[in-house]
């Protein structure tokens, strides 16, 4: 017998933000904790990259990770750039802003690929209709890194009811 016969394909999904090393991580990290929280670890994997190299190879922003250790994440990624591949291996593309939306839909190669490209906000609850993007917290002050945090922890719980949904997961 085929020994992936049975096995399902993970469900990926790919958060993608400028550098890689602020947001994405960021939501990387908090997805995560909230697949292990659902017992989904088996069936969803998780990943984030940037549209730029600029921090290839680097961890997160040092003020990214002591604002989330606050919560109780360990944001450990290391920075990537987004490859052209990337659009057909992964499930679902989360980008956090109308930049990255522009920059990851001209890499995109088919009806197909641009379908999976989403703007994470779409998936807000709580803050639904407040806010159409994560701002980019890089050169603000602190209050910026807990509002990233604020929203990601939102709109990645609404992302797991949408892919529970679609995924008839339960
Ligand atoms: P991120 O934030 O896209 O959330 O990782 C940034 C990180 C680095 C720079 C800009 C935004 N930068 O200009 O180097």
């Amino acid at each position: 017998m085929n020994p992936t016969q049975g096995k399902k394909k993970k469900i990926r999904l790919l958060f993608v933000c400028l550098g890689n090393i602020c947001r994405s991580p960021a939501a990387e990290g908090i997805m995560c904790g909230i697949i292990e929280k659902n017992g989904l670890q088996d069936l969803i994997a998780v990943d984030s990259a940037g549209t730029s190299g600029w921090h290839e190879g680097e961890l997160p922003d040092e003020r990214m990770r002591l604002h989330g250790e606050k919560r109780g994440y360990d944001f450990c990624s290391r920075s990537r750039k987004l490859r052209k591949d990337d659009l057909s291996a992964f499930d679902y593309i989360l980008v956090m802003d109308e930049n990255n939306l522009r920059t990851v839909r001209a890499m995109t190669a088919s009806k197909e690929e641009a379908e999976k490209v989403h703007l994470i906000t779409d998936y807000l609850m709580q803050f639904r209709k407040l806010h159409n993007h994560i701002p980019d917290p890089y050169y603000g002050e602190a209050s910026g890194f807990e509002l990233v945090l604020d929203l990601l922890e939102d709109a990645c719980e609404g992302l797991l009811l949408t892919i529970k949904k679609d995924h008839l997961l339960t």
